[in-house]
This record gives C-alpha cells, structure tokens and sequence, in this order.
C-alpha cells in the first residue's frame, strides 16, 4: 500500500460534569460527546523511521516530534504488534489546535487507522479503542464519532442516538488553553468556593436524562436547554473575554451558548443552516458545523 488517508472529526462536549479529582490526578466524568463536521486528515505513507508533517489551521502549533499525539499512536501500535514505526504522517489541520475540540486526539485516533491500514495489521476494533484510551480520554470518542455518554475519564464510551441533524457554529479563540490548565483552575475554584475538590467527597457525575432524550429527539431546543460545562467557569475565569464571545453569539441569534470541552473554542447551537451562516458572520473567525459527524474513517 502507498498512501492511506484517514478523516477525523472534532467533538464538542454537550454534557461535561465533572466530578471530584481522584487520587490519578484525573476527574470522574459524565460527558456526553457530539462528533461535528470539522475535520483533520491524516495520510500515513512508507517511510524509514517516524516523520510528522502538517498544514492547515494553527500549523505553527503543531508539534512535529515524538510529543505528537499521533506520533505516540503509530509508536504504540508498532510495539504492540512488533513492527517498525516506518510512516511518514502528514496532518492536515482544520480542527483548532489545543481548541477544546480534541483535535491532538483526533490526529491519534487517524493515526491509528491509517498506520493499521498502512501496515496491513488488521487489528480488531476493540484493540484500536484500547490503544486510543491509554493515549488519551479523548481519543476512543475521535475514533467512534457519532455521539456517546463517556464516563470513568472520558474513555469509557456508550453510545447514544442522535435523532436529528443539529447545526453548530465554533468561534475559534487566538491561542489555545492547556487542558490540565483548566482542570487546576476548576478545583480551585471548587476550594475557593468552600467545597472539597476530591473524589472521596463529591458524588460520581451521571448523564442528564433531559439531554439524552433531546439528542434522541433530535430537538435542537431541548439540546439548547440542557447543554452544560462544568468546566466553562474555570475557562472563563483563565480567558475572560470568552464571556463576550458566549454573548455575542446569543445576541446574534443562537439558542445556546458554551464553552467547548476545556475551550478556548465557543460553540454555538442554531436554530437552522441560515442562522448558523448568519452567526457565523457576528465572528471574526467561526466556522458552522453539523453534527452527528462519523468517526475516523478511511478515505
Ligand atoms: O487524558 P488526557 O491526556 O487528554 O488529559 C489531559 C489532562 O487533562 C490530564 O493530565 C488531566 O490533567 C486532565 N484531565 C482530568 N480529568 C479527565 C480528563 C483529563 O483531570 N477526566
């Protein structure tokens, strides 16, 4: 084989609860994952030793050494199976970087597929998703797509059905947002507020019932009054002027407004394709989206 190519789409948290930090460092989720059509691609072709390349949206930011996630997921896959890391991959960026979207988990769960394909390993499914969760919380989502409660850190996915098409538009920040930035920042304001941050104390997070039925409804109302992020006061209070861009958005028509994931990339749900182009417009840089989007596929 000489080139694969495969698409990946970004994900935007449409539930995020969050619970206590556990003794791993990690917090206990309750996440419910919406795949929406803004995607990277990744083309693994023959190569001596490991090569990343990239283009596209925030190139700059990429890293182009062994730190890449998609690097780190051809690296595991070859040892798992006993071959060579020989792939030259080029990432072909739309997703923003360290946006809130899971574009590195994207480029590792297309990393995956195409060097499984490139080196004609065939490994099962249920291999691939092991690999993505040991990569990262994101990464089982990036490779199944459509929509899933994800709980444990994320990792641990149940689909769900989506009824109906829902029309996003992402505002993209300048700059990104380190994620364990705004896990800190989410704790500290738990203990600023009083209350324990920790595991031990808080009860275990579960997925909103009012959500689900939405999403299974395909009811772009019902989604617009359930959406949450737990995490949209710690990326507020570490990037104040996403509380512009949220009510921007809302001025400018949308029937909800958040932060997605850690952020700093807002998301807004519209009511039609029409608003979505007009909401859009109210940005200096915000791309519309549909969503359910499937996961990583070979093109
Ligand atoms: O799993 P991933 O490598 O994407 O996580 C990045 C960081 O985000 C973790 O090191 C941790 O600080 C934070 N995180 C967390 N709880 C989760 C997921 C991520 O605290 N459930």
């Amino acid at each position: 084989m000489s080139a694969v190519t495969v698409r990946v789409p970004a994900k935007v948290n449409v539930q995020l609860s969050v619970g206590g930090r556990r003794p791993d460092g990690f917090h206990d989720l309750a996440t419910v994952f919406l795949a929406v059509g803004l995607y990277d691609h990744v083309t693994a072709t023959p190569a001596e030793g490991l090569r990343i390349t990239a283009a596209g949206r925030d190139v700059d930011r990429v890293p182009l050494d062994g730190t890449n996630l998609a690097a780190r997921a051809a690296v595991a896959l070859a040892k798992r199976y006993g071959v060579e890391p020989d792939v030259h991959l080029h990432i072909d960026k739309d997703i923003p970087v360290a946006g809130g979207m899971a574009g590195g988990s994207a480029d590792a769960a297309g990393a995956l597929v195409a060097c499984d394909a490139l080196w004609g390993l065939g490994a099962p499914r249920e291999e691939l998703l092991a690999l993505c969760a040991d990569l990262g919380s994101d990464v089982p989502f990036s490779l199944a797509g459509g929509a899933a409660l994800g709980t444990g850190r994320g990792e641990i996915l149940t689909p769900l059905e989506v009824g109906g098409e829902f029309h996003w538009v992402f505002a993209v920040a300048e700059g990104g947002l380190s994620t364990p930035d705004v896990y800190r920042e989410c704790d500290r304001l738990r203990r600023a507020g009083g209350g324990s941050d920790l595991a031990a104390d808080l009860p275990a997070p579960g997925a909103d019932a009012a959500l689900v039925a939405a999403l299974r409804e395909g009811s772009a109302v019902g989604l617009a009054s359930a959406l949450s992020n737990d995490l949209q006061a710690a990326s507020v209070a570490l990037r104040p002027t996403l509380a512009d861009t949220l009510a921007t958005g809302l001025a400018a028509g949308a029937l909800a407004a958040l932060v997605s994931g850690s952020g700093p990339t807002c998301a807004f749900l519209a009511p039609s394709a029409g608003a979505a182009t007009t909401l859009a417009a109210a940005f200096p840089a915000a791309y519309p989206a549909l969503s359910p989007a499937p996961g990583a596929t070979l093109l």
